[in-house]
């Protein structure tokens, strides 16, 4: 098979600089080779920038509402979202490296697009649910997930108008749910989403959550598989160089564990690894946090521990 790679150099979903240089920072780590490796083709798609939103001229895009560079992410959204769903048309695995989450509509997105019958597995410290109405940041890291699944209309949000949801709530699971704010709360439970948190998987442990959480999207094992993944989901202590860190995550074996449980389904068809911020920490933590990025991306693509 072959495997897409695209590098989503992008941090203007949120405040942070410096999560725009994982890709490089990845493919420095030898990403390219190691997913050779594993007896896959690569069709490399390149790292694509773009231009960062200009706190001093913000008038170029200034903010609708509270939410920030919102013509800024929408633009950079829109070019990802072509060059996933152009490789799936070619039946390659999509493989992002972000850049922040707010990318996570663009790969999701750029996938369904191609593939009605798509299911998501999001895992994440955070919901990324908000909406333009009930985000308190404005940060757009954190709304993929409503615009994705259509709560949030795109057509209201300036940059976003060329965006059509295909999925709905049923078509996605959290795994990893630690941080949500008041009004991603009352979204998940309107909509009866499905959602493991942590508490969740200290109760069942993770290969019970991830069984259920495939029954639950993917109850035939029939359906296509993206993963999404934000390495804020893993605990701080074992992935420290990332914007948004939340106490009280997944191990390093969880975490692992989900990617290597997804493989053996034979279904994943996309996978993005996000938020891994090298700016942030010094020397040993970003080290770690970009390993990281990578022996998840192994797993996920079939890497065996035997
Ligand atoms: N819920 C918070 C917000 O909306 C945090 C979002 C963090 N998202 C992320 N992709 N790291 O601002
Ligand atoms: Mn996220
Ligand atoms: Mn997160
Ligand atoms: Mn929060």
């Amino acid at each position: 098979r072959t495997v897409a790679l695209i590098g989503g150099e992008f941090s203007g979903g949120q405040p942070k600089g410096g999560v725009e240089r994982a890709p490089k920072m990845m493919r420095q780590a030898k990403i390219v080779d190691q997913v050779k490796a594993l007896g896959y083709e690569v069709n490399d798609c390149g790292d694509h920038a773009f231009p960062s939103p200009d706190a001093a001229n913000s008038s170029a895009d200034p903010p609708a509402g509270i939410v920030k560079n919102p013509r800024t992410v929408g633009n950079a959204c829109k070019q990802i979202y072509d060059i996933v769903q152009a490789a799936v048309k070619r039946d390659e695995i999509v493989y992002t490296i972000g850049g922040d989450h707010s990318l996570g509509l663009a790969t999701v997105g750029g996938h369904a697009a191609s593939r009605p019958n798509l299911c998501c597995i999001w895992v994440d410290a955070h919901a990324d649910i908000n909406t333009a109405e009930t985000t308190g940041s404005g940060n757009m890291h954190g709304m993929p997930v409503s615009i994705l699944l259509g709560l949030q209309k795109p057509q209201d949000i300036p940059g976003f108008e060329w965006f059509n949801p295909v999925m709905t709530t049923a078509d996605i699971v959290y795994i990893g749910l630690r941080d949500l704010d008041e009004g991603e709360r009352s979204i998940i439970r309107k909509f009866g989403m499905k959602a493991f948190t942590m508490h969740h998987v200290d109760k069942y442990g993770i290969g019970q959550v991830v069984q259920m959480a495939l029954d639950h999207v993917n109850p035939k094992r029939d359906r296509p598989i993206h993963l999404s993944f934000d390495v804020d989901a893993l605990d701080p202590a074992i992935a420290p160089s990332t914007g948004t860190t939340v106490r009280g995550g997944l191990t390093f074996r969880e975490g692992h564990y989900i990617c290597e449980a997804v493989y053996e389904t034979g279904l994943l068809r996309g996978l993005d690894i996000m938020e891994v911020n090298p700016a942030l920490g010094n020397d040993k933590e970003v080290a770690d946090t970009i390993a990281i990025g990578c022996s998840l991306t192994r797993c996920a693509l079939g890497e065996t521990l035997l």
